[in-house]
């Protein structure tokens, strides 16, 4: 079986973690492509000599040459401006509007079968705008957003209870940002419901840390976080190309399901070969519902902002 092929658009923090977790976990091999001189060659080239210390098969370049990503089984586009103290991830938009732009057409050019997975803030209007420009398949455009902030989710409940971070499933949808909506009526610990397990009043708390987990984050670093958004997407990777049939949230194209009307926001999907293969309609209750209407609301504001900025 031919080794699957992986695109890493950006080499800074979470293109860098994300291509040498790909590499480590021998998902196949890995092309890291940045704008700035070296700075993927010479990342590649230390991730590739880190097999001499604990081997992988998997082999890992950088460039900055389009043509050395050809027929890439996956893209996943990290290259953006992350936020600094102060910046809300809309306040990237635009920037990041063009480079998302830029770097999809060259998708297309060099990989046109590829499934494609967005990383870059505003997460959900940047998945909106490379399946726009890219003219790809729905099911094979994405984002990653849900599982890092189902992960946020899982590692407060995690030190709340006490309890192993890999028992607790934490299920939350709608778009990447504040207004993101933690549900913790479908969380379980070890199968548990939170609800059985936590007051309301703790859980509104690890809710609202949740929502704010990037800032905390970017207030201790001066920079965004990369680690856990590394996995995220490693995890999306993975589910497609071991056809896994992972469910997990992700930023996925509705149109009918939860009655959306046609918007890419955080649902929980199934993922697997044939990239999102399900979206899971969950019976919200009026208070969910209505706060996923919310934050819909708010995505498809930015999705507009797109459209001026690149053309409808
Ligand atoms: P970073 O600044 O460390 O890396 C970005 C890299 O992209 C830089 O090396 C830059 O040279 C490169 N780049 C810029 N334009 C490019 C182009 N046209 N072609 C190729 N490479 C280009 O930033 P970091 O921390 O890795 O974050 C990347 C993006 O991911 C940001 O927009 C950030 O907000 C977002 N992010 C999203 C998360 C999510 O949950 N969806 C979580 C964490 C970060
Ligand atoms: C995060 O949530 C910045 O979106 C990024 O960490």
């Amino acid at each position: 079986m031919a080794r699957k092929k992986f695109t890493v658009v950006g080499a800074g923090n979470v293109g860098a973690t994300t291509g040498y977790m790909l590499a480590a976990k021998e998902l196949g091999d890995v092309v890291l492509i940045d704008i700035v001189e070296g700075l993927a060659e010479g990342k590649a080239l230390d991730m590739a000599q880190s097999g001499g210390v604990y081997p992988f098969a998997s082999a890992v370049t950088g460039t900055t040459n389009w043509a050395a990503t050809a027929n890439s089984d996956i893209v996943i586009i990290t290259s953006g401006m992350p936020r600094k103290p102060g910046m809300s991830r809309d306040d990237l938009l635009a920037k990041n509007a063009e480079i998302v732009k830029s770097v999809t057409a060259q998708v297309v050019k060099n990989s046109p079968q590829a499934f494609i997975i967005v990383v870059c803030n505003p997460l959900d209007a940047m998945v909106y705008l490379a399946a726009k420009v890219s003219g790809f398949a729905k099911n094979k455009v994405m984002g990653m957003a849900g599982a890092l902030d189902s992960a946020r989710f899982a590692y407060f409940i995690s030190a709340q209870l006490g309890v192993s971070i890999a028992d607790v499933n934490g299920v939350l949808m709608g778009g990447h940002g504040d207004d993101m909506v933690p549900l913790p009526g479908f969380t379980t610990v070890g199968g548990i419901p939170l609800t059985e397990l936590l007051s309301a009043e703790k859980i509104d708390k690890l809710i609202e840390r949740t929502r704010k987990g990037g800032i905390e984050i970017v207030n201790f670093l001066g920079y965004s976080a990369y680690y856990a958004p590394a996995a995220g997407a490693v995890k999306m990777a993975e589910a497609i190309i071991k056809d896994k049939k992972t469910v997990m949230s992700c930023c996925a194209y509705c149109k009918d399901e939860y009655n959306i009307g046609g918007a890419f926001v955080g649902v929980p999907v199934v993922l697997g070969a044939g990239g999102v293969e399900k979206i899971i309609e969950l019976d919200l209750s009026r208070t969910e519902r209505a706060a996923f209407d919310k934050s819909v609301a708010h995505v498809k504001q930015l999705t507009a902002k797109v459209d001026e900025i690149i053309g409808t």
